[in-house]
């Protein structure tokens, strides 16, 4: 990456704090970009369906009797009842207020009396689809109808994290553990995106699992790609089979912007992080851990506790302090330290944030 000629400054704190900048990021940046909406284990048979909220939008996913997963906007095209709510397994899709039906690929299939009608056509409703793609087993969707791919969005991603976790697709939630932080969910997402302050802030992570002089994070398209070395096999905090994969003793981690990122461990062990913003100074961080089959793990289990009382525990703190500076009088946005050769102290990916920002808020 190009090296700046000045200093880059870190964004204005109304970015951070301002609830209508939450709101036009809701319009903007969150309704243009690929969302996660859950895990494709949800919905393994044909029928099954999920419902869940993007940017303030109602939506669900379900499997279709082609085994297409499928993405809508979650209301009846009558007169805008909510079609289904929370998880399930339907034949077709009944809407719970005068029973109009649609197929699972969104055609309408019946509605009572509606044959009386004089020009009522069946076949011109269905319901409104938004874009939707599995991706090593993720589901995402885009609610910009013309989205690119996310293999666009997004190059080489699906190739390599197969390349580090070959059973990808056979992997189901075995973990999930919510973080609450009160704090701008960019904050939390610039503060993944740097290890500038992992030496003095990640005991365990910079320890007992990467050599933190070896970090570094780069652009690859709209991806931020975390690469390092890892410590010897002695001072891995958990036992690693090395000749059980070409991988196995390797740590990388695939941030895919705006709100999610793989990130795999030694052991070829699949996590993941979903922040979800609920307001401008509130976001949930997910964590998921997956393993074949969602087959319990005391190995993955430890794992998760232990990243959950260390370098997440020590990052709340970090962020939820910067988020009450961020309203500070005496707060003047400060330079970002942008080495020209990257590195573990350098904060260019963080400069790489705030261009993929500003380009979705300057859309028309
Ligand atoms: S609103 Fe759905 S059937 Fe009337
Ligand atoms: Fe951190």
């Amino acid at each position: 990456m190009t090296a700046p000629a000045e200093l880059v400054r870190t964004l204005e704190p109304r970015h951070y704090t301002d609830p209508e900048a939450f709101r036009r990021e809701q319009s903007t940046l969150l309704s243009t970009t690929w969302q996660f909406a859950g895990h494709a284990s949800l919905l393994e048979n044909p029928g099954d369906y999920f419902a869940f909220e993007i940017a303030g939008q109602g939506l669900f996913c379900v499997r279709d009797h082609d085994g297409a997963v499928r993405g809508f906007y979650n209301v009846c095209q009558h007169r805008a009842h909510e079609l289904v709510s929370g998880a399930g397994n339907r034949r077709f899709l009944a809407c719970p207020y005068h029973a109009w039906t649609y197929e699972l690929d969104g055609r309408m299939r019946a509605g009572p009396n509606t044959r009386s009608v004089v020009g009522f056509h069946r076949e011109d409703i269905c319901l409104t689809a938004v874009k939707t793609e599995v991706f090593c087993g993720f589901v995402f969707v885009n609610l910009d109808p013309d989205a690119r791919p996310m293999a666009e969005w997004f190059p080489d991603v699906d190739e390599a994290l197969r390349d580090f976790v070959p059973n990808v697709d056979s992997l189901k939630p075995v973990e999930w553990i919510d973080v609450e932080e009160h704090c701008n969910w960019k904050v939390s997402v610039e503060n993944y995106s740097e290890c500038y302050h992992c030496a003095i802030n990640h005991p365990t992570f910079s320890n007992g699992v990467v050599v933190p002089g070896t970090y570094d994070i780069q652009p690859q398209g709209h991806c931020l790609r975390h690469t390092t070395k890892c410590q010897n096999l002695e001072r891995m905090s958990y036992p690693v089979d090395l000749d059980a994969h070409p991988r196995a003793g390797e740590y990388s981690a695939w941030f895919l912007w705006p709100l999610f990122s793989f990130q795999v461990y030694p052991g070829n062990l699949l996590n993941s992080y979903h922040w979800r913003p609920h307001a401008v100074d509130r976001v949930t961080v997910w964590r998921g851990w997956y393993t074949i089959d969602g087959v319990d793990s005391d190995v993955v289990s430890r794992l998760a506790i232990q990243d959950r009382t260390s370098t997440v525990e020590e990052d709340i703190r970090i962020v939820e302090s910067v988020q009450r500076g961020l309203s500070s009088r005496g707060y003047r946005p400060g330079p970002l330290v942008i080495d020209p050769a990257g590195g573990v102290k350098s904060e260019h990916s963080v400069r790489v944030l705030h261009e993929w920002l500003r380009e979705s808020l300057d859309r028309p």
